[in-house]
């Protein structure tokens, strides 16, 4: 077999929150696809970094009063510590905020503007004069311009779901300081993405992409295509665009960079070296994994850049689905939005591990951690099936022959048929088909308890401790598990290091398989995993939920000032007269019906059934509403809620919403509806 050269990253934490659930499924996605290509053999690298540049950095280490470089250290101290627990072994974890990134990032540019791909004009944007600083959307708040709720974010309503531009926002404000933003102009520097449109198109169709991504990218590809601001003004924490005072790259810019940066880094103390994977006819493979969110940046912008800049692309790009817990998107407050740390507080990370890569496919589609089918599912198959061949064999082996293993002949077909696969489990590896690869080996695990209850060993042992059939037969089971665990090893590092062990072989690799241990004494057994306990992830959704309260206690003491000179001011305006409420038919509703609505991110569409008319016949709206940060849409069948019943229809980007529901709460995840079940008060008037 040729040995191939490959390069393998995953997307870049930003240098500014916690490694979660989240990151770790796309690492541990990631780091059992490395580890497969190693045992095979291949001489495979997975480089990462903090992605540690722009605004929101350089916000929270003013916040806290340290310096940027101060924040980004201490995160990315705690991001390696945090992937280590999970034994995610990157060869190099790096920082974008680097001297090999600023040096890669300064020439790429300059390789662009030589090439004619960078375009300079002047834009208006809102600024904060008090701090300062040009603000990006999510920085500016104001009321919806056309439904009027207050505290909406720049370019849309999550109310009522509509989309503007932030200098239509009523009220506009500076979600740093407080300011009236004001309107102001600069200069700014745009990659002029359209140039690469046949470009792309051909990478597009070279094998690069998952379908699904492929077509969307083909829709993005034939639509029109814009060219991509690069440049932020000062102040900004990143680097300075070489000749050109108080511009910066964009972090998008040298984001991806990092992924070269970090190799660069790597090359510099080892015998690597970086052309070899990034030079233009370069041999080597380069993929990247990253989430569905972040496709555009992936599969537009990079390639082009690189192309233009005279680098290879990317051999493939793996995209990913989110992780949702419990059926629903992780939450805060309802405790399911679990850092990396919390969950090491109380659960073995090969718990996750395992359980994600049973779930794991190919697709892009989202994938679940259902906490009670993940308990379940761990036990009953690595403690129930795995580690159970060993226990149940290891003790007459040790205690009958000294440890000695010894197989016969007859007990041969099991193994054969376990090392028969190891082309088809490594293939569905290969495809980042986990979930189908652990079912093939979960198989073989059944048929290996199997085995072992119809020879029944225990029955042998009571008449002779020392028979060569009880020896044979221990033989084949402890073989079975070694072949096993070989399989197992991408997904299960520190377990399999515990089997060497115990099996006293050297680190198992792929080509392990084609042997047996046969004149070979093993040491005595140990447990190899405990099974997960309920009670453990009961704890470790409480210490979630808790830590989310204590930071949001202390967040509402910092702002409790400045919210108590707002609320003289702010608007409960315009003040209606009691004649205009009157109007406002409110009722009852009961919810029949929710689903999600292509292509919004924030709506759901509801039917909601709103009582009998006159004649008896029940009455039924449609209702686009922005809750879907709060709601899956299964949550909310049986629901009920108060609508507004008398709104007249709108026509909105995503279809006609024939009313309104009324929820409470700040927003994101925390809206709340009426009322946890339906029952027979649909229709009814709010009086
Ligand atoms: O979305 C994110 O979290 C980014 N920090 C990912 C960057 S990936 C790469 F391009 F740097
Ligand atoms: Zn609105």
């Amino acid at each position: 077999m040729k040995s191939r050269k490959i390069l393998v990253t995953s997307a870049l934490p930003y240098a500014n929150g916690d490694i979660h659930l989240g990151h770790l499924m796309e690492t541990i996605q990631t780091d059992i696809w490395v580890r497969l290509q190693k045992m095979r053999g291949h001489d495979c690298l997975y480089v990462c970094a903090d992605d540690a540049h722009g605004t929101a950095i350089m916000l929270s280490a003013e916040a806290r009063g340290i310096t940027a470089e101060e924040l980004i250290a201490e995160v990315k101290a705690s991001h390696e510590a945090d992937f280590a627990g999970f034994h995610i072994g990157f060869d190099n974890y790096y920082s974008t905020h680097s001297e090999e990134n600023q040096q890669l990032s300064s020439s790429i540019y300059q390789a662009l503007d030589a090439n004619g791909h960078i375009a300079r004009r002047s834009i208006t944007q809102l600024y904060d004069p008090e701090k300062e600083l040009f603000l990006a959307d999510r920085y500016i708040i104001g009321s919806c311009p056309k439904c009027k709720a207050p505290d909406q974010y720049g370019d849309n309503c999550e109310v009522c779901g509509s989309t503007y531009s932030p200098a239509e926002l009523i009220e506009p404000r500076s979600k740093i300081s407080g300011a009236v933003p004001v309107e102001k102009e600069s200069e700014h520097f745009f990659f002029r993405l359209p140039e690469f449109r046949d470009m792309l198109k051909s990478w597009t169709r070279s094998g690069t992409l998952q379908n699904q991504v492929a077509n969307k990218l083909n829709e993005w590809l034939d639509d029109e295509l814009h060219e991509w601001d690069i440049s932020r003004d000062a102040p900004y924490f990143g680097f300075e665009i070489p000749g050109s005072p108080g511009k910066y790259f964009y972090v998008w810019l040298d984001a991806p960079i990092g992924y070269m940066a970090s190799l660069e880094n790597l090359c510099k103390r080892s015998d690597y070296e970086f052309d070899d994977y990034w030079k233009a006819d370069s041999e080597a493979e380069v993929y990247h994994f990253i989430g569905k969110d972040i496709v555009n940046f992936h599969t537009l912008f990079w390639p082009a850049m690189l192309s233009s800049a005279g680098y290879r692309t990317p051999t493939a790009v793996y995209v990913h689905g989110f992780l949702t817990v419990d059926g629903t998107k992780m939450s805060k407050s309802r405790g399911t939005f679990v850092n990396a740390r919390t969950y090491l507080d109380h659960l073995d990370p090969e718990y996750l591990r395992y359980y994600l890569a049973a779930k794991l496919s190919s697709g892009i589609d989202d994938l679940d951690l259902n906490l009670e089918d993940f308990a379940q599912r761990v036990n009953s198959d690595l403690v129930g099936k795995v580690v159970n061949i060993a226990s149940r064999c290891a003790g007459f082996i040790g205690k009958g022959f000294a440890g000695k293993l010894a197989l016969e002949p007859d007990n041969l077909p099991l193994l054969e048929e376990i090392q028969g696969a190891a082309e088809e489990v490594s293939q569905f590896y290969e495809q980042r088909e986990y979930g189908k690869a652990i079912r093939l080996i979960m198989t073989f695990a059944d048929k290996a308890n199997q085995y072992i209850n119809d020879k029944q060993p225990w029955v042998i042992a009571k008449t002779d401790k020392q028979s060569s059939e009880l020896q044979a037969i221990c033989s084949t089971g402890i073989n079975a598990f070694r072949l096993l665990m070989i399989y197992l090893k991408p997904v299960l590092p520190a377990m399999a290091e515990k089997a060497e062990a115990f099996l006293a072989v050297d680190p198992l690799k792929w080509s392990d398989l084609d042997t047996l241990l046969l004149d070979h004494t093993i040491n005595k057994f140990k447990p190899l995993m405990t099974r997960v306990e309920m009670d453990k992830i009961k704890a470790m959704i409480e210490q979630t939920q808790k830590n989310y309260e204590t930071q949001q206690s202390s967040a509402k003491k910092a702002t409790k000032a400045d919210q108590q000179s707002e609320q003289d001011n702010t608007g409960f305006e315009p003040i209606i007269e009691f004649p205009d409420f009157a109007k406002v038919d409110l009722r009852i509703a009961a919810i029949v019906a929710a689903e999600q609505v292509e292509g919004a991110d924030k709506l759901l569409r509801l039917k909601l059934d709103l009582g009998k008319d006159k004649n008896g016949e029940t009455i039924e709206r449609t209702v686009l509403s922005g809750i879907k940060s709060a709601y899956a849409p299964e949550d909310l069948v049986g629901k009920l809620t108060v609508v507004v019943a008398n709104l007249a229809p709108r026509k909105m980007k995503f279809g006609v919403s024939e009313g309104m529901i009324l929820a409470a709460g700040p927003g994101g995840e925390d809206i709340w509806l009426l009322s946890p079940d339906s029952g027979a008060a649909a229709g009814l008037r709010v009086t």
